[in-house]
C-alpha cells in the first residue's frame, strides 16, 4: 500500500515530518507501507519551504506539484487539477493530509472524488470562526475523511458531536510536538542574537499575518505602537511573513523596539521562542509550542481552535483590542501569569502512534 503524504505550506512540514521518520524507520524493520512525499508548492521559497525540510530532515518530496500562489479559490483549483492528475496516472491507497491550510481541503477533495481514502492528521480542532479560511479547510476536510487522528480530547468530542463513529477516531497526539521535542537539543540562536541584544526573558516575539490583524494599516499600528509600548524598553523580534510585510510598508510609524527580520527556519524560530519573555501572536502552531515550552502566550485573536493551549497551556486569547494586550503585559510584567502544563499525549510519539495505525487499517 501506498500513502501519499500531503506538504502545502510553512505549518505543514514540521507535522509531516515525524510521520516520515516514523515510516522510514517502520520500512527499515520489514513494514509493509510505502510513501509518497507530494508538495503542492503552495509555499515554495527557501524561507517560506526549503529550509524546514533541510533543518527536519525531511527527504526531498517525490512529487511537486508546484501551484504557488493566488486566491483562495485559485490555490484550490490549481492544487486540485495537479494532484488529480498525479493520482490518476499513479493512485495511492491512502492521502494524508495534516493541519488546515488551502493543500489539506484540496488533495482532500480530490483523493476522495477518486474513491481514494483520506486520513486527516489534526482532525477536529474547530474555532468556530469561518471568517478564517482555516476553519473551512478544516471543516470541509473533516466532512469527507475516512480516518481521523486527533490532539485533544475536545477535537474527539467535536467529532462525535457530528456524529463520526468511535472507531474512525484515533486519539493519537500532537504531531507539531514531536517535532519539537526531538528538536529542543538542537535549537540555535539566529545570528543577529547580539546585535539585537537577546538575552533569556529579556526579549519578546511576536507574528502576525491574519487579515483580521495586518490587512488594515490603522488598527494594524495600533497593535505595534501597543506592543512597543508594553516591552518596557526589551527588545521585540518580529519574522515577518510574506503578506505581513506588504502591508507593513503601509505602516508610518513603526515603534523603534520592534525588529523586523525575515521569516526564521525552525530550530532558530524555536530557539528565539523557548528564551522569550512572552510571545505575541496570531498563529494556532505557536500556541502549542509555547505551551509545550512553558513560554507565556498572548493570542491576538478572538477565538482559537486549540482550547486546551488555554486551559491547560500558557496561553491567552485577548481579542484584537490594543487596551486588552497592555492589561496582559501589565500582568506578565507583574509576575502574574500562569505556569501551565502539557495536554494529554503530547509526548513524542505521535508519529510512531500514526503509522502503528495506519499499518491496521491499510493491511499487507
Ligand atoms: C498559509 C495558511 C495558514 C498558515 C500560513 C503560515 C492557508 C489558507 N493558510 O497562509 O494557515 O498559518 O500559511 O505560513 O492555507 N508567499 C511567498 N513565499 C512563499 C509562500 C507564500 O512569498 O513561499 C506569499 C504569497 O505569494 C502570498 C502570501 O505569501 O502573497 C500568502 O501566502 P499563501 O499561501 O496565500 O497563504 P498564507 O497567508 O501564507
Amino acid at each position: 500500500a501506498v500513502v501519499d503524504i500531503i506538504a502545502g505550506a510553512r505549518p505543514n512540514f514540521m507535522k509531516v515530518a515525524p510521520i516520515i521518520h516514523a515510516l522510514k524507520k517502520r520500512q527499515a524493520g520489514g513494514g509493509h507501507l510505502r510513501h509518497r512525499l507530494v508538495h503542492t508548492g503552495q509555499h515554495y521559497d527557501a524561507r517560506m519551504s526549503g529550509d524546514f525540510f533541510t533543518q527536519l530532515g525531511i527527504p526531498e518530496p517525490d512529487v511537486n506539484l508546484e501551484a504557488g500562489s493566488g486566491t483562495q479559490a485559485e490555490q484550490t483549483a490549481a492544487i486540485m487539477v495537479r494532484y488529480e492528475k498525479l493520482l490518476l496516472e499513479a493512485p495511492a491507497s491512502l492521502c494524508l493530509v495534516v493541519g488546515d491550510v488551502t493543500s489539506t481541503m484540496a488533495c482532500a477533495i480530490a483523493a476522495q472524488k477518486l474513491k481514494i481514502p483520506v486520513a486527516h492528521v489534526e482532525a477536529g480542532i474547530r474555532s468556530g470562526d469561518w471568517a478564517m479560511p482555516e476553519e473551512i479547510n478544516r471543516m470541509v476536510t473533516d466532512a469527507i475523511t475516512n480516518w481521523f487522528f486527533t490532539t485533544s480530547e475536545q477535537a474527539n468530542e467535536n467529532l462525535r458531536r457530528a456524529g463520526i463513529e468511535e472507531q474512525r477516531i484515533f486519539f493519537v497526539g500532537n504531531t507539531m510536538i514531536d517535532t519539537l521535542l526531538a528538536n529542543m537539543d538542537r535549537l540555535r540562536p539566529p545570528p543577529f542574537r547580539d546585535e539585537l541584544n537577546l538575552s533569556p526573558g529579556g526579549y519578546f516575539v511576536v507574528t502576525l499575518h491574519r487579515p483580521s490583524n495586518v490587512d488594515a494599516s490603522a488598527s494594524f499600528e495600533r497593535l505595534l505602537k501597543a506592543i512597543g509600548k508594553g516591552a518596557r524598553g526589551m527588545p521585540v523580534v518580529f519574522p515577518v511573513h510574506p503578506r505581513t510585510a506588504k502591508t507593513l510598508e503601509a505602516v508610518p510609524g513603526l515603534p523603534p523596539s520592534i525588529r523586523f527580520v525575515e521569516p526564521q527556519p525552525y530550530l532558530e524560530f524555536n530557539w528565539l521562542v523557548k528564551n522569550a519573555k512572552a510571545v505575541i501572536t496570531d498563529s494556532g502552531g505557536i500556541t502549542e509550542e509555547t505551551t509545550v515550552m512553558g513560554v507565556p502566550c498572548m493570542t491576538l485573536r478572538d477565538t482559537t481552535e486549540r482550547p486546551e493551549t488555554v486551559t491547560t497551556g500558557t496561553n491567552e486569547i485577548l481579542g484584537t483590542d490594543p487596551a486588552a494586550l497592555s492589561e496582559a503585559l501589565e500582568r506578565l510584567f507583574a509576575g502574574r501569569w500562569k505556569k501551565g502544563g502539557i495536554p494529554e499525549k503530547w509526548d513524542g510519539r505521535t508519529g510512531e502512534r500514526i503509522v502503528a495505525a495506519l499499518e491496521g487499517l491499510l493491511p499487507a
